[in-house]
Protein backbone atom coordinates (compact mmCIF):
# COMPACT_ATOMS: atom_id res chain seq x y z
CA UNK A 1 0.00 0.00 0.00
CA UNK A 2 1.33 3.59 -1.38
CA UNK A 3 0.85 6.28 1.60
CA UNK A 4 1.71 10.19 0.56
CA UNK A 5 3.12 12.37 3.06
CA UNK A 6 3.20 15.54 2.29
CA UNK A 7 5.90 17.68 4.60
CA UNK A 8 7.62 14.10 5.05
CA UNK A 9 10.80 15.47 5.94
CA UNK A 10 9.73 17.81 8.69
CA UNK A 11 9.76 17.07 11.97
CA UNK A 12 7.19 14.83 12.67
CA UNK A 13 6.43 13.69 9.01
CA UNK A 14 10.11 12.24 9.22
CA UNK A 15 9.07 10.21 12.35
CA UNK A 16 5.60 9.45 10.87
CA UNK A 17 7.55 7.81 7.62
CA UNK A 18 9.91 5.63 9.56
CA UNK A 19 6.80 4.02 11.20
CA UNK A 20 4.87 3.82 8.17
CA UNK A 21 7.68 1.91 6.85
CA UNK A 22 8.50 -0.12 10.11
CA UNK A 23 4.56 -1.55 9.47
CA UNK A 24 5.14 -2.45 5.80
CA UNK A 25 3.32 0.81 3.91
CA UNK A 26 5.12 1.79 0.63
CA UNK A 27 5.27 5.98 1.22
CA UNK A 28 6.14 8.69 -1.31
CA UNK A 29 7.15 11.98 0.52
CA UNK A 30 6.58 15.11 -1.39
CA UNK A 31 8.57 18.17 0.16
CA UNK A 32 9.49 21.61 -0.69
CA UNK A 33 12.34 21.79 1.69
CA UNK A 34 11.08 24.96 2.98
CA UNK A 35 11.16 24.13 6.60
CA UNK A 36 13.88 20.90 6.18
CA UNK A 37 16.22 19.22 4.53
CA UNK A 38 16.94 16.27 2.02
CA UNK A 39 19.12 15.00 4.33
CA UNK A 40 16.61 13.84 6.55
CA UNK A 41 16.12 11.37 4.24
CA UNK A 42 19.49 9.59 5.17
CA UNK A 43 18.19 9.29 8.74
CA UNK A 44 14.77 7.97 7.60
CA UNK A 45 17.06 5.33 5.76
CA UNK A 46 19.39 4.98 8.85
CA UNK A 47 16.55 3.57 10.66
CA UNK A 48 14.13 1.91 8.60
CA UNK A 49 16.76 0.14 5.97
CA UNK A 50 14.24 1.49 3.21
CA UNK A 51 14.34 4.36 1.36
CA UNK A 52 11.22 6.24 0.75
CA UNK A 53 10.22 7.79 -2.77
CA UNK A 54 11.17 11.59 -2.61
CA UNK A 55 9.91 14.57 -4.95
CA UNK A 56 10.73 17.81 -4.16
CA UNK A 57 7.42 19.83 -4.95
CA UNK A 58 5.88 22.85 -3.92
CA UNK A 59 1.82 21.80 -2.90
CA UNK A 60 1.40 25.55 -4.00
CA UNK A 61 1.59 24.89 -7.22
CA UNK A 62 -1.49 23.53 -8.44
CA UNK A 63 -0.72 22.13 -11.64
CA UNK A 64 2.29 20.15 -10.04
CA UNK A 65 -0.16 18.60 -7.92
CA UNK A 66 -2.44 17.51 -10.52
CA UNK A 67 0.88 16.31 -12.23
CA UNK A 68 2.05 14.20 -9.29
CA UNK A 69 -1.08 12.51 -8.59
CA UNK A 70 -1.48 11.63 -12.88
CA UNK A 71 2.04 10.12 -12.05
CA UNK A 72 1.08 8.11 -8.52
CA UNK A 73 -2.53 6.77 -9.51
CA UNK A 74 -1.81 3.66 -6.74
CA UNK A 75 -2.13 6.43 -3.03
CA UNK A 76 -4.20 4.30 -0.81
CA UNK A 77 -3.80 7.31 1.76
CA UNK A 78 -2.40 10.71 2.40
CA UNK A 79 -1.39 12.16 5.38
CA UNK A 80 -0.91 15.89 5.10
CA UNK A 81 1.99 17.22 7.24
CA UNK A 82 2.93 20.07 4.98
CA UNK A 83 2.05 23.56 6.23
CA UNK A 84 3.92 26.84 7.76
CA UNK A 85 3.81 26.78 11.91
CA UNK A 86 5.36 29.63 12.91
CA UNK A 87 2.46 31.27 15.15
CA UNK A 88 4.68 34.62 15.47
CA UNK A 89 5.33 34.96 11.83
CA UNK A 90 1.72 33.89 11.15
CA UNK A 91 0.43 37.31 12.89
CA UNK A 92 3.49 39.13 10.43
CA UNK A 93 2.17 37.49 7.05
CA UNK A 94 -1.09 36.27 7.51
CA UNK A 95 -1.21 35.83 3.89
CA UNK A 96 1.60 33.37 3.55
CA UNK A 97 0.03 30.66 6.58
CA UNK A 98 -3.17 30.83 4.23
CA UNK A 99 -1.88 30.48 0.95
CA UNK A 100 0.44 27.42 2.39
CA UNK A 101 -1.83 26.15 4.51
CA UNK A 102 -5.05 26.69 2.95
CA UNK A 103 -4.12 26.59 -0.45
CA UNK A 104 -2.40 23.34 -0.29
CA UNK A 105 -5.21 21.64 1.04
CA UNK A 106 -7.35 22.54 -1.06
CA UNK A 107 -5.77 21.46 -4.15
CA UNK A 108 -4.88 17.95 -2.25
CA UNK A 109 -8.87 17.16 -1.50
CA UNK A 110 -9.72 18.58 -5.35
CA UNK A 111 -7.32 15.58 -6.42
CA UNK A 112 -8.21 13.19 -4.11
CA UNK A 113 -12.16 13.67 -4.32
CA UNK A 114 -11.74 12.52 -8.57
CA UNK A 115 -10.67 8.95 -6.91
CA UNK A 116 -12.66 5.82 -6.31
CA UNK A 117 -11.84 6.28 -3.09
CA UNK A 118 -10.09 8.26 -0.44
CA UNK A 119 -8.21 8.16 2.87
CA UNK A 120 -6.93 11.49 4.37
CA UNK A 121 -5.63 12.46 7.88
CA UNK A 122 -4.70 16.02 8.66
CA UNK A 123 -2.77 17.54 11.12
CA UNK A 124 -4.64 19.78 13.42
CA UNK A 125 -3.72 21.38 16.66
CA UNK A 126 -5.06 21.68 20.39
CA UNK A 127 -4.69 25.09 19.35
CA UNK A 128 -8.41 24.86 17.92
CA UNK A 129 -9.39 25.13 21.81
CA UNK A 130 -7.87 28.17 22.86
CA UNK A 131 -8.05 28.39 26.54
CA UNK A 132 -10.55 25.46 26.56
CA UNK A 133 -12.73 25.73 30.10
CA UNK A 134 -12.59 22.27 31.07
CA UNK A 135 -9.14 20.40 31.51
CA UNK A 136 -8.27 17.79 30.08
CA UNK A 137 -9.52 18.67 26.84
CA UNK A 138 -12.42 16.42 24.99
CA UNK A 139 -12.85 16.20 21.37
CA UNK A 140 -16.37 17.93 21.88
CA UNK A 141 -14.92 21.33 23.57
CA UNK A 142 -15.33 24.24 21.89
CA UNK A 143 -13.76 25.75 18.95
CA UNK A 144 -12.41 29.33 20.68
CA UNK A 145 -11.80 32.81 18.48
CA UNK A 146 -8.68 32.06 16.65
CA UNK A 147 -5.62 33.72 18.22
CA UNK A 148 -3.25 34.18 14.96
CA UNK A 149 -3.52 33.03 11.64
CA UNK A 150 -1.85 29.90 11.78
CA UNK A 151 -4.21 28.59 14.48
CA UNK A 152 -7.07 29.95 12.29
CA UNK A 153 -5.47 27.81 9.14
CA UNK A 154 -6.02 24.79 11.51
CA UNK A 155 -9.81 25.62 12.40
CA UNK A 156 -10.74 26.64 8.29
CA UNK A 157 -8.75 23.20 7.41
CA UNK A 158 -10.61 20.84 9.78
CA UNK A 159 -14.22 23.04 8.15
CA UNK A 160 -13.09 22.23 4.30
CA UNK A 161 -12.54 18.72 5.14
CA UNK A 162 -15.27 17.89 6.92
CA UNK A 163 -17.75 19.84 4.03
CA UNK A 164 -15.69 17.66 1.45
CA UNK A 165 -15.92 14.91 3.41
CA UNK A 166 -19.61 14.85 3.43
CA UNK A 167 -20.36 15.06 -0.29
CA UNK A 168 -17.41 13.00 -1.75
CA UNK A 169 -15.86 9.83 -1.55
CA UNK A 170 -12.90 11.10 0.94
CA UNK A 171 -12.75 9.66 4.83
CA UNK A 172 -10.76 11.69 6.87
CA UNK A 173 -9.28 11.91 10.58
CA UNK A 174 -7.93 15.04 12.12
CA UNK A 175 -5.69 14.81 14.39
CA UNK A 176 -5.49 17.24 16.94
CA UNK A 177 -2.05 17.08 18.37
CA UNK A 178 -0.88 18.67 22.01
CA UNK A 179 2.11 19.80 22.06
CA UNK A 180 5.05 17.19 20.18
CA UNK A 181 8.41 17.38 21.43
CA UNK A 182 11.66 14.17 21.67
CA UNK A 183 13.25 12.78 18.34
CA UNK A 184 13.91 9.02 17.29
CA UNK A 185 16.13 7.20 20.44
CA UNK A 186 18.30 6.54 17.30
CA UNK A 187 18.98 10.55 17.18
CA UNK A 188 18.68 9.91 13.17
CA UNK A 189 15.59 12.48 12.85
CA UNK A 190 14.59 15.29 15.49
CA UNK A 191 13.50 18.66 15.29
CA UNK A 192 15.63 20.93 13.04
CA UNK A 193 14.59 24.71 13.92
CA UNK A 194 15.64 27.11 11.87
CA UNK A 195 16.94 30.35 13.66
CA UNK A 196 16.06 31.31 17.30
CA UNK A 197 13.26 28.42 18.38
CA UNK A 198 10.13 29.92 19.71
CA UNK A 199 9.58 26.46 21.40
CA UNK A 200 10.11 25.60 24.80
CA UNK A 201 11.62 22.20 24.58
CA UNK A 202 14.06 23.07 21.60
CA UNK A 203 15.19 26.23 23.09
CA UNK A 204 15.93 24.01 26.26
CA UNK A 205 18.18 21.80 24.80
CA UNK A 206 19.91 24.71 22.69
CA UNK A 207 20.52 26.61 26.17
CA UNK A 208 21.94 23.46 27.46
CA UNK A 209 24.60 22.56 25.39
CA UNK A 210 25.44 26.45 25.13
CA UNK A 211 24.15 27.93 22.19
CA UNK A 212 21.48 30.42 23.96
CA UNK A 213 22.89 31.76 27.19
CA UNK A 214 20.04 31.55 29.24
CA UNK A 215 16.08 30.48 28.98
CA UNK A 216 13.68 32.92 29.45
CA UNK A 217 10.51 31.53 31.44
CA UNK A 218 6.88 33.26 30.67
CA UNK A 219 5.70 33.84 33.83
CA UNK A 220 5.25 32.56 36.97
CA UNK A 221 2.06 33.94 38.21
CA UNK A 222 -0.52 31.62 36.47
CA UNK A 223 -3.46 30.02 38.24
CA UNK A 224 -1.27 26.45 38.18
CA UNK A 225 0.77 25.17 40.85
CA UNK A 226 3.92 26.60 40.76
CA UNK A 227 2.69 29.62 38.54
CA UNK A 228 4.25 28.60 35.25
CA UNK A 229 2.17 27.27 32.08
CA UNK A 230 1.14 23.69 31.58
CA UNK A 231 1.04 21.51 28.41
CA UNK A 232 0.67 18.62 27.39
CA UNK A 233 3.88 17.23 26.59
CA UNK A 234 4.12 14.42 23.56
CA UNK A 235 6.68 12.12 22.26
CA UNK A 236 6.66 12.60 18.62
CA UNK A 237 7.63 8.58 18.05
CA UNK A 238 4.25 8.22 20.19
CA UNK A 239 2.49 10.62 17.47
CA UNK A 240 4.11 9.23 14.72
CA UNK A 241 2.57 5.62 15.50
CA UNK A 242 -1.02 6.99 15.61
CA UNK A 243 -0.65 8.29 12.26
CA UNK A 244 0.26 4.50 11.22
CA UNK A 245 -3.03 3.34 13.26
CA UNK A 246 -5.02 5.91 11.98
CA UNK A 247 -4.34 5.18 8.45
CA UNK A 248 -4.79 1.54 9.02
CA UNK A 249 -7.89 2.62 10.54
CA UNK A 250 -9.29 4.49 7.44
CA UNK A 251 -7.78 1.44 5.33
CA UNK A 252 -10.43 -0.94 7.65
CA UNK A 253 -13.36 1.05 7.29
CA UNK A 254 -14.49 -0.46 10.50
CA UNK A 255 -17.41 1.45 12.19
CA UNK A 256 -15.89 4.64 10.52
CA UNK A 257 -17.26 7.86 10.52
CA UNK A 258 -16.91 9.85 7.34
CA UNK A 259 -14.84 12.63 9.83
CA UNK A 260 -13.19 11.47 13.02
CA UNK A 261 -11.60 13.37 15.25
CA UNK A 262 -9.05 12.44 17.55
CA UNK A 263 -7.02 14.12 20.37
CA UNK A 264 -3.16 13.22 20.54
CA UNK A 265 -1.28 13.82 23.80
CA UNK A 266 -0.04 12.01 26.74
CA UNK A 267 -3.12 13.45 29.13
CA UNK A 268 -0.74 14.75 31.66
CA UNK A 269 -0.20 18.53 32.35
CA UNK A 270 3.35 19.43 32.83
CA UNK A 271 4.66 23.21 33.71
CA UNK A 272 7.63 24.91 32.23
CA UNK A 273 9.50 24.37 35.28
CA UNK A 274 8.48 20.58 35.66
CA UNK A 275 10.15 20.62 31.60
CA UNK A 276 12.90 22.66 32.91
CA UNK A 277 13.56 19.99 36.20
CA UNK A 278 13.13 17.07 33.54
CA UNK A 279 15.63 17.92 31.47
CA UNK A 280 17.77 18.52 34.48
CA UNK A 281 17.86 14.92 35.49
CA UNK A 282 18.46 13.72 32.27
CA UNK A 283 21.03 15.27 31.23
CA UNK A 284 22.97 15.77 34.49
CA UNK A 285 23.35 19.47 34.29
CA UNK A 286 21.68 22.93 35.55
CA UNK A 287 19.74 24.76 33.23
CA UNK A 288 20.06 28.56 33.13
CA UNK A 289 17.11 30.02 33.18
CA UNK A 290 15.16 33.57 34.32
CA UNK A 291 11.55 34.38 35.34
CA UNK A 292 10.19 37.30 32.76
CA UNK A 293 6.96 38.43 31.90
CA UNK A 294 4.11 36.31 30.08
CA UNK A 295 4.33 36.02 26.54
CA UNK A 296 1.28 37.79 24.80
CA UNK A 297 -1.36 35.02 23.28
CA UNK A 298 -0.24 32.79 25.89
CA UNK A 299 -2.68 30.20 27.61
CA UNK A 300 -2.46 29.01 30.71
CA UNK A 301 -3.41 25.03 30.65
CA UNK A 302 -3.77 22.75 27.89
CA UNK A 303 -3.75 19.19 28.28
CA UNK A 304 -5.87 16.45 26.40
CA UNK A 305 -8.38 13.94 27.36
CA UNK A 306 -7.86 10.53 25.34
CA UNK A 307 -10.20 8.24 25.86
CA UNK A 308 -11.16 8.60 22.37
CA UNK A 309 -7.98 8.12 21.25
CA UNK A 310 -7.22 5.29 23.96
CA UNK A 311 -11.19 3.60 23.89
CA UNK A 312 -11.97 4.23 19.11
CA UNK A 313 -8.21 3.99 18.02
CA UNK A 314 -6.50 1.64 20.23
CA UNK A 315 -3.72 3.97 20.92
CA UNK A 316 -2.04 5.49 23.64
CA UNK A 317 1.02 7.23 24.31
CA UNK A 318 3.89 5.25 26.15
CA UNK A 319 6.26 7.26 26.59
CA UNK A 320 7.51 9.97 29.73
CA UNK A 321 8.41 13.18 29.64
CA UNK A 322 11.73 12.09 30.95
CA UNK A 323 12.26 9.77 27.91
CA UNK A 324 11.29 12.56 25.76
CA UNK A 325 13.12 15.26 26.88
CA UNK A 326 16.15 12.38 27.23
CA UNK A 327 15.91 11.61 23.00
CA UNK A 328 15.53 15.30 22.65
CA UNK A 329 18.84 15.94 24.39
CA UNK A 330 20.11 13.29 22.58
CA UNK A 331 19.32 14.22 19.19
CA UNK A 332 20.83 17.99 20.06
CA UNK A 333 24.32 16.52 20.94
CA UNK A 334 24.54 14.37 17.89
CA UNK A 335 23.39 17.59 15.71
CA UNK A 336 25.94 19.84 17.26
CA UNK A 337 28.48 17.36 16.61
P1 LIG B 1 7.82 21.00 10.01
O1 LIG B 1 7.98 22.40 9.56
O2 LIG B 1 8.99 20.33 10.63
O3 LIG B 1 7.33 20.08 8.79
C1 LIG B 1 6.53 20.58 7.75
C2 LIG B 1 7.18 20.16 6.43
O4 LIG B 1 6.34 20.61 5.37
C3 LIG B 1 8.56 20.76 6.22
O5 LIG B 1 9.46 19.74 5.84
C4 LIG B 1 8.36 21.77 5.09
O6 LIG B 1 9.50 21.88 4.27
C5 LIG B 1 7.16 21.18 4.35
N1 LIG B 1 6.34 22.15 3.61
C6 LIG B 1 5.86 23.33 4.07
N2 LIG B 1 5.16 23.95 3.10
C7 LIG B 1 5.19 23.13 2.01
C8 LIG B 1 4.65 23.20 0.70
N3 LIG B 1 3.97 24.28 0.28
N4 LIG B 1 4.86 22.17 -0.15
C9 LIG B 1 5.56 21.09 0.23
N5 LIG B 1 6.10 20.98 1.46
C10 LIG B 1 5.91 21.98 2.34
O7 LIG B 1 6.55 20.96 10.99
P2 LIG B 1 6.07 19.82 11.98
O8 LIG B 1 6.35 20.26 13.37
O9 LIG B 1 6.55 18.50 11.52
O10 LIG B 1 4.50 19.94 11.77
C11 LIG B 1 3.80 19.13 10.85
C12 LIG B 1 2.34 19.50 10.86
O11 LIG B 1 1.81 19.37 12.18
C13 LIG B 1 2.04 20.93 10.44
O12 LIG B 1 0.83 20.93 9.69
C14 LIG B 1 1.85 21.65 11.75
O13 LIG B 1 1.01 22.78 11.62
C15 LIG B 1 1.18 20.57 12.57
N6 LIG B 1 1.34 20.73 14.02
C16 LIG B 1 2.60 20.87 14.53
C17 LIG B 1 2.76 21.04 15.90
C18 LIG B 1 4.13 21.24 16.49
O14 LIG B 1 4.21 21.76 17.61
N7 LIG B 1 5.21 20.84 15.84
C19 LIG B 1 1.63 21.05 16.74
C20 LIG B 1 0.37 20.90 16.17
C21 LIG B 1 0.23 20.74 14.80
C1 LIG C 1 5.22 25.88 25.76
C2 LIG C 1 5.27 26.60 27.10
C3 LIG C 1 5.46 28.99 26.92
C4 LIG C 1 9.41 29.10 25.12
C5 LIG C 1 2.83 26.36 20.29
C6 LIG C 1 1.78 26.81 19.30
C7 LIG C 1 0.73 25.76 19.13
C8 LIG C 1 1.34 24.40 18.79
C9 LIG C 1 2.53 24.06 19.64
C10 LIG C 1 1.14 24.01 16.43
C11 LIG C 1 4.44 27.88 27.12
C12 LIG C 1 6.69 28.39 27.57
C13 LIG C 1 8.23 28.66 25.68
C14 LIG C 1 10.35 29.79 25.94
C15 LIG C 1 8.86 29.54 27.81
N1 LIG C 1 1.82 24.34 17.45
N2 LIG C 1 7.96 28.89 27.00
N3 LIG C 1 10.03 29.97 27.26
O1 LIG C 1 2.86 27.87 23.12
O2 LIG C 1 2.03 25.61 23.91
O3 LIG C 1 2.20 26.06 21.50
O4 LIG C 1 3.42 25.17 19.75
O5 LIG C 1 0.00 23.84 16.24
O6 LIG C 1 -0.13 26.21 18.14
O7 LIG C 1 1.19 28.00 19.80
O8 LIG C 1 4.28 25.75 22.82
O9 LIG C 1 6.66 25.26 23.10
O10 LIG C 1 5.98 27.59 22.42
O11 LIG C 1 5.51 26.81 24.73
O12 LIG C 1 8.62 29.74 29.01
O13 LIG C 1 11.41 30.22 25.49
O14 LIG C 1 6.63 27.02 27.34
O15 LIG C 1 5.10 30.20 27.54
O16 LIG C 1 3.87 27.99 28.40
P1 LIG C 1 2.78 26.41 22.92
P2 LIG C 1 5.68 26.36 23.19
Amino acid sequence: MKILVTGGLGFIGSHTVVELQNQGFEVVIVDDLSNSSENVLNGIVAISNKKPLFEKLDLREKNKVQDFFKKHQDISGVIHFAASKAVGESVGNPLLYYENNINTLVYLLQELQKLPEANFIFSSSCTVYGQAEKMPITEDASIQLAMSPYGNTKQIGEEIITDTAKVTNINAILLRYFNPIGAHPSAEIGELPIGVPQNLVPFITQTGFGLRKELSVYGDDYPTPDGTAVRDYIHVVDLAKAHVIAMQRLLDKKNLDKVEIFNLGTGTGSSVLEVIHSFEKVSGQKLPYKIVARREGDITSAYANTDKANNVLGWKAQSTLDEAMASAWKWEQKVRS
